[in-house]
């Protein structure tokens, strides 16, 4: 073969907010796959926030990458050489391929798509891990009855939009917060939200109570700080939390919640979760969501960074706030 692989390793370790720098482009030959392996084309790369962890040194609930390595990422792609029993040249396959232009596989946590009538993006979103965590953590934790408020935030995003349909699915109000004007709107008219709150606007706490007027019963939090500590001043007793994230302090910030106090005053219930924690529960979460999308209950909205080399670039302006919905590569 005569093209070349490209990948992009993890050169240095961000010391405070990441940088360009800290990752590198390495051009090497086309892996040749062995006995019991194939070669993946990747074709879309997904971009999400836990990466952000994995570059630093500490520990965390996943291995970090390390220094020299690829960095770690889910992915869609083709199957392009096969000395596999169970793949063949052609197949359509989603898993931890990194970013990368071509990986070699053993098969092990790749699965075909499931369903090859969908776009075969969703599976990296709506229907895939960024869906499954908006269905477990709001299904299993927040427990949503119909009638109540649920509060989302990162509401236009890859995790956030599912969460806030998935609650008016479930006959609730549902309650955005999101990041300017433009995403607040496509909250409210293109996914159906019942309101949505500007946080960059100011004068939260008076926004809160206007979109929230009977309190709140759930909030699905993938943010932390300010925003969780402004929402549990609105919550009602006996609401839950499912702590879905805390992207406010990934990338250098510090995290605290003040508000301890109405945890315990209104008896709420906050628990952290990771969605890699129930892989029992992807199959079938998978088929409900790619359901809803084949259905149009659930919808959706892509930023695509073109080819592998804007990866990092697109990687760090996601941690700002710079995609609208799930952020992808066109790798391939
Ligand atoms: N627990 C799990 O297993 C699990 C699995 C997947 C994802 N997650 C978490 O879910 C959250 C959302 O992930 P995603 O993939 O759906 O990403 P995303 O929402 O598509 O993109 C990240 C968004 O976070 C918002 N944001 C960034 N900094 C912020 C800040 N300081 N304050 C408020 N909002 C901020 C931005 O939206 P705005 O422009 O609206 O600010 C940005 O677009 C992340 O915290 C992620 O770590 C957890």
């Amino acid at each position: 073969m005569s093209e070349k692989n490209l990948q992009v390793v993890l050169a240095s370790r961000p010391a405070g907010a990441a940088g360009e720098t800290n990752f590198q482009l390495v051009e090497s030959a086309v892996p040749v796959p062995g006995d019991g392996e194939i070669l993946v084309r990747v074709d879309w790369l997904s971009l999400d926030p836990y990466m952000r962890g994995r570059m630093n040194e500490g520990k965390s609930y996943a291995a970090r990458v390390e220094l020299g390595e690829v960095m770690v990422g889910g992915a869609v792609g083709t199957v392009v050489a096969s000395r596999h029993g169970k793949f063949a040249e052609g197949d359509k396959v989603l898993g931890t391929l990194g970013w990368q232009r071509f990986a070699v596989s053993d098969g092990k946590g790749l699965v075909k798509l499931p369903d090859p009538r969908l776009p075969e993006t969703v599976w990296l979103g709506a229907a895939g891990m960024p869906g499954i965590t908006a269905w477990m953590g709001l299904g299993q934790i927040g427990a949503p009855r119909p009638g109540e408020t649920v509060v989302v935030s990162a509401a236009s995003g890859a995790v956030g939009s599912v969460a806030g349909q998935l609650a008016k699915i479930a006959g609730c109000r549902a309650v955005g917060i999101a990041g300017g004007t433009a995403k607040c709107g496509y909250v409210v008219n293109e996914l159906g939200f019942d309101a949505c709150v500007d946080y960059k606007a100011g004068r939260l706490d008076a926004a809160l109570k206007a979109a929230a007027p009977d309190g709140v019963d759930v909030y699905f939090d993938n943010v932390g700080g300010e925003i969780l500590d402004a929402v549990l001043r609105r919550v009602n007793a006996g609401a839950r939390i499912p702590l879905c994230g805390l992207i406010s302090g990934y990338d250098g910030g510090e995290i605290a919640i003040r508000n301890v106090y109405s945890l315990l005053v209104n008896r709420v219930r906050l628990q952290g979760f990771i969605v890699t924690d129930r892989m029992d529960l992807w199959p079938g979460a998978m088929q409900e969501l790619a359901g809803h999308v084949a259905a149009g209950r659930i919808r959706y909205r892509e930023t695509v960074a073109q080819g592998l080399e804007a990866a990092p670039r697109a990687f760090l302006g996601m941690l700002r706030g710079e995609n609208f919905g799930k952020q992808l590569v066109k790798v391939s």
